[in-house]
């Protein structure tokens, strides 16, 4: 079903209220998701972004509901990921000849996709189509935002900003705009969305924030092609991004470890009682890495400004879910986080020494050489265990952003 973004302009997507794992397995959906595509109807008819491939036969089946298929004069793929691309194809195969404007990559991803040799149209930053009624849509590259293909596409007159991944969240919702929605949930799914999809590519965002100010477009409404759309307090969805792209923390810790016996979870919140002794104002999140969900982990790192992970010594190495945690972390690239290493051991102990070189090859800051813990920690062992939690809040110090 419809419903009217704003003037000419429509939403025409699929809500995906069961959606619990995306990117295959990759990442967690606690609240669904939506593939958000928008039909405008002006003297052209254009249609942004399509839905994800499962879902195409019912796009199918709803698009000629809103506009007969042949009126359509141009399709946007604004990325050609399969969950915006998805129902292309089945499209496609009624309007072959229609003009599909995309990146230069967008053309080379949508091939590679769908191997068709449809009409493209390769567009750059700053090349426009006119769609009349005194409008037109303004194309922006956005490489790596998070694809190297995609593009955001700018209407004027209506001054909205579809910015396809960027500003999205995975939520589904059928309100459409962020101010309808739980904000508790939508502040927590997007920000997730940041740490877990956009990080990596921070650098690329911060750049293309500053150029998007520069192009001096006066945007109203931003709608993104995942969860909610944004029609208020825009330059506060704005500022937060570039926050965020910009080494971002909170006053938090976050402890995260595995553990066989109990010993490293003991360790842990023993270090945890410390850091709290040392400093009652600071956010503390304990994970274990084998029980809690990957990717709230990864927020939870994200938003902090110290990591403390332990492990503890397995057949010389790190448990699997703490190897696993450090190869994610690799790829997400968080920047300006200290960290340090903890585990328990039995008899030689490599875990905490491999654990605080991989943290430091993964871009950490290792502020000290952690702490071991011999067979199963208790009494003694346990206190200096707080002790180094209290020393470990001192380095990193109080307060945050
Ligand atoms: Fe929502 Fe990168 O696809």
């Amino acid at each position: 079903m419809a419903i009217k973004v704003k003037n000419n302009v429509h939403w025409i997507g699929k809500v995906d209220w069961e959606l619990r794992r995306f990117h295959g397995d990759e990442l967690s959906t606690h609240h669904g998701s939506t593939y958000n595509s928008y039909l405008i109807k002006e003297e052209k008819t254009v249609l942004i972004d399509t839905v994800w491939a499962p879902f195409s036969q019912e796009f199918m089946r709803e698009l000629p509901k809103e506009i007969a298929l042949k009126k359509i004069d141009a399709v946007i793929i604004n990325h050609a990921e399969v969950d915006h691309s998805g129902a292309l194809y089945d499209l496609m195969r009624h309007i072959p000849g229609v003009p599909v404007y995309c990146t230069p990559n967008g053309v080379k991803s949508l091939q590679g996709h769908y191997h068709q040799d449809w009409n493209f149209h390769p567009v750059r930053t700053g090349d426009t189509l006119d769609i009349g009624n005194g409008k037109k849509l303004v194309f922006v590259e956005a490489a790596m935002l998070h694809w190297p293909d995609t593009m955001f596409t700018y209407l004027t007159g209506d001054n909205i900003l579809f910015s396809n991944d960027a500003f999205g969240q995975h939520l589904a919702t059928d309100r459409l705009f962020a101010d309808l929605v739980d904000p508790a949930i939508l502040q927590e799914e997007e920000i997730k969305y940041f740490a877990n999809i956009l990080a990596p590519w921070s650098r690329q965002i911060d750049a293309k924030l500053k150029e998007l100010m520069q192009l001096n477009l006066p945007i109203e409404m931003i709608c993104t092609s995942h969860g909610a759309c944004w029609r208020k307090d825009i330059d506060q969805v704005i500022a937060k991004y570039a926050a965020w792209a910009n080494a971002y923390q909170e006053n938090r810790v976050t402890i995260a470890y595995d553990s066989m016996w109990g010993g490293t979870r003991a360790m842990a919140e023993a270090i945890a009682r410390g850091i709290r002794l040392a400093d009652n104002t600071v956010e503390i999140a304990v994970h274990s890495l084998a029980k809690s969900d990957k990717n709230d982990v990864m927020t939870d790192i994200f938003r902090s400004k110290a990591l403390l992970l332990g492990s503890p010594s397995h057949n010389k190495c790190v448990l699997a879910s703490v190897g696993a945690t450090l190869e994610e972390l690799r790829g997400l690239a968080f920047k300006g986080k200290k960290a340090a290493a903890f585990g328990c051991y039995g008899w030689s102990g490599e875990a905490q020494v491999r654990l605080t070189a991989l943290l430091k090859e993964v871009g950490f800051e290792v502020v000290d050489e952690g702490i071991k813990g011999l067979w199963a920690p208790d009494g003694s062992a346990l206190d200096a265990c707080v002790e180094y939690g209290k020393a470990f809040a001192k380095k990193i110090g109080k307060g945050g952003a």
